[in-house]
């Protein structure tokens, strides 16, 4: 009886599981906050935290969860990135989970015969899909920097995707924007719709495919889905819907650490994502334009027209320099230059908006775009993480491989399909982000940490294009006081070089600033919807206190709880 007490005590411990003392050598966290765009997704971080997991471990269970729960926004079919910090020695890290271009893509592959682009080939159906980097992610972060093994950290999930969730409106929302492209594929449709049609609210989603992937990547590790059985099935299904991937591709996929990029704006250390993400690069390229203004204390028209150009330069030298670091030379260190940022503060008149045709380029709407998803995790010693994942469009490519339950990305609509033309949300490129076999696409994902003196402040949010200016304009919120709550909150704007138009939500804009921009020379178009689904944890250094704040336009939420 009493062997038996202690094989259980041992068979509970980490060193069982693991075989080794906990990878992150951290003191067990007390008290942990998590925000993220799903309740049943923070619930499976706070479970796994109270199994013994560190915030690493916590953050494979948020991304595996959201992956069931959330299956508009990212999945194992996708990827991301993860930004992490250790509190114990300061190491800082971003984990590049983003998806990779087949060994087969070539750069015309979305052109027809005269050199247009083929409408949709690269959003809709298998071949707009990318090589997956989430499962790969989710296997590095836990074996390099959790406690606990996956068959823990990726229960909630496993639990989530077998018995099932209630769907709710913003998901039917979504659901019903892409049924036409999932009614297309029976394996989609089987799962997400019923009778083809998008099911009643409240109605109960499960997915033993993907329960039964999640349990290959539990029990095997990255050859649960890079190899083996899963990967015969991923290969199998992409192929006969003329897709592009190979056994080959699937084994090839590696993520990569990568160094953050910082900057500092105002006292502010900012850590955020860096490429084959533009996001860390373009918000601390327009906060270095922006910080010798004194934003405080201009009227609102010139603040909103200050912001405004410094984000049509940002973006500008977004779509001429940014791609994969891997593939191409980026002038990193001149981007984040102080002396760069002055430059280009020079040609910023405070009564003229300078028309985004002067820089270069084509004008043409962007569409809508609230997809994507990010959580943030820290607990009372500072120990983080930002992670934002997608799979680009709602419901990715809307094809779902058969007997996976995986439903694979469109992130090939990422790339520049040809030189100054448009993609999905409106952003354009040239050579620095075009197709190539084994490439990362050029991503906006901006998973951010802020510190100064007193606090740290972990967030991020969906919205394609749009994700770097709602990170920046809850910088400067985080700049002025706000509260995780006011930085989620915060009316939005955005401008993005092309097109060259101000969007912003409904009640962002007074109609004296609407008059006052569109006086100076600005284009202004209201979004249809309000956008954006930020998280957002707070710690103080000192008391050690939490705090969390989830967009209210979303759905998700926020927790902090002791241990
Ligand atoms: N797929 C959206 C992004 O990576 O920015």
């Amino acid at each position: 009886m009493m062997l038996k007490h202690a094989c259980f005590i041992f068979f509970l411990s980490p060193l069982f599981w693991f075989g080794q003392a906990c990878a992150a050598e951290l003191p067990k966290s007390t008290k942990v906050a998590i925000a993220s765009a799903h309740p049943l997704a923070t619930q499976a971080g706070m479970e796994i935290v109270g199994k013994g997991g560190n915030v690493f471990d916590a953050a494979v269970a948020v991304s595996a969860a959201l992956a069931v729960v959330e299956p508009s926004g990212s999945g194992l079919g996708g990827g991301g990135y993860w930004l992490l910090h250790r509190a114990n020695d300061g190491f800082e890290t971003m984990i590049d989970g983003r998806e990779k271009a087949p060994l087969s893509a070539s750069i015309d592959m979305f052109l027809d015969k005269q050199g247009r682009v083929i409408s949709r080939l690269s959003l809709d159906g298998a071949l707009a899909a990318a090589i997956p980097g989430m499962p790969a992610g989710l296997v590095h972060l836990s074996e390099k920097y959790g406690c606990l093994p996956l068959k823990v950290s990726l229960a909630p999930a496993i639990r989530y995707a077998q018995t099932g969730f209630a769907v709710g409106d913003k998901y039917l929302k979504l659901l019903q924007s892409r049924t036409g492209i999932l009614k297309s594929y029976p394996a989609s449709a089987g799962i997400f719709l019923s009778n083809g049609k998008v099911p009643p609210l409240f109605s109960i989603l499960r997915q033993p495919d993907l329960a039964n992937t999640l349990k290959q990547l539990a029990d095997s590790g990255r050859e649960g889905f890079y190899d083996g059985a899963i990967a015969d099935k991923l290969v199998k299904s992409v192929k006969r819907a003329r897709g592009l991937w190979t056994k080959q591709d699937l084994k090839e996929y590696q993520v990569i650490e990568r160094a953050p990029i910082k900057g500092e704006y105002h006292g502010i250390k900012i850590t955020s994502s860096a490429p084959s993400s533009s996001g860390g690069l373009v918000l601390v390229e327009a906060l270095n334009i922006l910080s010798a203004f004194d934003l405080q204390k201009t009227d609102t028209v010139t603040r909103k027209h200050l912001i405004t150009e410094a984000l049509r330069r940002a973006y500008h030298d977004r779509a001429l320099y940014l791609g994969d670091a891997d593939f191409i030379d980026i002038p990193i260190e001149r981007l984040l230059s102080q002396d760069y940022a002055a430059g280009l503060r020079s040609t910023i008149r405070p009564d003229k908006a300078l028309p985004s045709s002067f820089l270069a380029g084509e004008m043409s709407d962007p569409s809508e775009g609230n997809h994507t998803t990010h959580f943030s995790i820290i607990d009372d010693q500072g120990n983080r993480v930002a992670a934002t994942l997608s799979i680009n469009a709602p419901f990715g490519s809307g094809f779902v491989a058969s007997g996976t339950g995986v439903l694979l990305n469109n992130e090939m609509d990422d790339f520049v399909s040809q030189a100054g033309t448009m993609n999905g949300y409106g952003l354009i490129g040239g050579a620095a982000n075009a197709i190539a076999p084994g490439k990362r696409m050029l991503s906006s994902m901006t998973p951010t940490f802020l510190e100064n003196d007193e606090v740290v402040a972990v967030l991020g949010t969906p919205g394609g294009s749009r994700i770097i200016s709602m990170v920046l304009l809850a910088v400067l919120d985080f700049a002025e006081n706000g509260s995780p709550e006011s930085w989620v909150s915060v009316p939005r704007f955005h401008h993005q070089f092309i097109p060259d138009v101000i969007e912003y939500e409904k009640y962002t804009l007074s109609p004296a600033e609407i008059s006052g921009l569109a006086s100076i020379g600005h284009q202004l178009k209201e979004t249809r919807n309000r956008y954006g689904d930020m998280q957002a944890v707070l710690w103080h250094k000192k008391t050690r206190s939490l705090k969390g704040a989830s967009d209210r336009r979303g759905s998700g939420s926020a927790l902090v709880k002791n241990f």
